[in-house]
């Protein structure tokens, strides 16, 4: 890499981190509306970056939160890099569990404490700053660059793909390059090669058409609260298999070679279990805890809400009750195809004298992209510069449902760099990124421009 570029990026280290900061201090909750003009605010600030250097941003409005769309291409002859990021976070609750607030960005022990800072808006940044050390210093890219930051991946990014259905010229690519997963552990980066998929989902059931005196009505009418535990229940049994009718008819087995790599990686599970918080682990019979959350389908519930919910003691039967849950699927499985089979299984289990809606939020399906690609290879390389250590191949648990819509859509496939750490408590209180990580990705990224650009079409 040439040595101003380099040199620019330790230069300017503090400034990158305060401005990282700017970005962390907008509470952009995609989920909530109340930040609907925090969303903004963040689309703002990161096209202000794409400004200033040299590029004409676009707020690409849609039916939800706005794209912001920047390119700079002007290497004729190299590789178009399509580089994906997500300005939007989770919501910050529970609140009262952050040492520091989840909004004021705060350094503690080399990390920087705030929602979003690993997942996705520092990670997401590393590429932009390590274009500017470029465009600064060398005063030109590698590779054309084209950066799509959107506003709606933690909800399920339900307006992107008609955006790059009637984008597809202008976003065509070689590859697309995505940095919002995780490093194997500290100090050993990763590529990840799998994501799972998603299917969300709320079930909401009614009883009587009030809360009544459960002393006066108990045993009259069914306990809708009783009702979804029962029916919550049914769906995975006592070995952590999900009970809906035909649900691992498409699962694409693991291979033996994959169990073996899997079985390879450098991991601790006393560690593993310590880092959670559990005394011992648990879920799908005849599995690993690897093999289950990188490539094995599950169900999980995110939320209950029925009854009395305040202090002390409140004898009532709850007029509903209602849960949301979803189910993480593994390439092959089609989260439309699931909604069908589930519906049918929980309008069973019903109990009569109650109503029940399902409600079905988004999906996304599973994916593995190809690892015998030049660009693998360049990646390989820039990671190594980046972090001084060559990265391992992994899956991962997580879902990022525009890799899908990339190679089906601009049939490219997406390089997934994660520059975060398993312990980064996203989407859970103290948020964290470790600064030297932050700073590790930059340079990586830098190295990645390069790297890809020498590969000429
Ligand atoms: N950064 C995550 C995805 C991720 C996490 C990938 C960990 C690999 C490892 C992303 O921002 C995310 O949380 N996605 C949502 C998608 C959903 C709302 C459609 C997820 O996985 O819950
Ligand atoms: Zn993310």
């Amino acid at each position: 890499m040439p040595s101003e570029v380099d040199a620019y990026l330790s230069q300017n280290s503090s400034v990158f981190e305060e401005q990282l900061c700017e970005l962390l201090r907008i509470p952009s909750v995609s989920a909530d509306s109340r930040h609907k003009g925090d969303i903004r605010a963040a689309a703002q600030w990161v096209a202000g970056q794409f400004r200033n250097l040299g590029m004409s941003p676009e707020i690409c409005e849609t039916a939800g939160h706005p794209i912001v769309y920047a390119e700079h291409c002007q290497a004729p002859g190299a590789p178009t890099v399509l580089v994906y990021g997500h300005y939007d976070v989770q919501p910050p609750d529970p609140l009262d569990l952050w040492e520091t607030p989840p909004f004021e960005p705060t350094r503690r022990n080399g990390n920087l404490y705030a929602r979003g800072a690993t997942d996705d808006k520092g990670q997401m940044f590393t590429h932009v700053k390590s274009a500017e050390a470029w465009l600064k210093t060398v005063g030109k890219l590698p590779v054309n660059l084209k950066f799509l930051i959107e506003g709606e991946e933690e909800v399920g990014s339900a307006h992107l793909d008609d955006f790059i259905a009637t984008n597809r010229e202008k976003l065509k690519a070689d590859v697309c390059v995505i940095s919002d997963t995780s490093q194997f552990g500290p100090g050993l980066p990763a590529i990840t090669y799998g994501l799972r998929g998603i299917s969300y989902f709320e079930l909401k059931l009614q009883g009587p058409d009030r809360d009544l005196h459960s002393g006066v009505f108990g045993g009259a009418a069914v306990n809708p609260a009783g009702a979804l535990v029962k029916m919550l229940a049914a769906l995975v049994d006592g070995d952590g298999r999900v009970q809906v009718p035909g649900f691992y008819d498409d699962v694409l087995p693991l291979t033996e070679r994959e169990r073996k790599e899997f079985a390879a990686l450098p991991y601790d599970e006393a560690e593993f279990k310590k880092s959670i918080g559990v005394a011992e682990l648990n879920g799908e019979k005849g599995f690993t805890n690897i093999e289950r959350r990188w490539a094995r389908p599950t169900c999980d519930i995110n939320g209950l809400t029925s009854g009395y919910q305040g202090e002390g003691a409140k004898t009532v039967l709850p007029a509903k009750a209602s849960a949301k849950f979803s189910f993480r699927l593994v390439p092959n499985q089609e989260p439309d195809k699931l909604k069908t089979a589930l519906e049918a299984m929980l309008k069973k289990l019903c109990p009569v004298g109650i109503q029940m809606e399902l409600i079905s939020y988004h999906g996304a399906p599973g994916v593995v992209v190809p690892l015998e690609s030049p660009y693998v290879a360049a990646a390989v390389e820039a990671v190594a510069h980046g972090f001084g250590r060559k990265p391992v191949f992994i899956r991962e648990g997580g879902s990022i449902p525009v890799v899908s819509t990339f190679h089906e859509l601009l049939g490219v496939d997406t390089l997934l760099l994660g520059w975060g750490l398993n312990d980064d408590n996203t989407h859970s209180p103290n948020e964290k990124f470790c600064l030297a990580d932050f700073h590790r990705g930059i340079k990586a990224s830098a190295a990645l421009w390069e790297q890809l650009g020498k590969l000429k079409k």
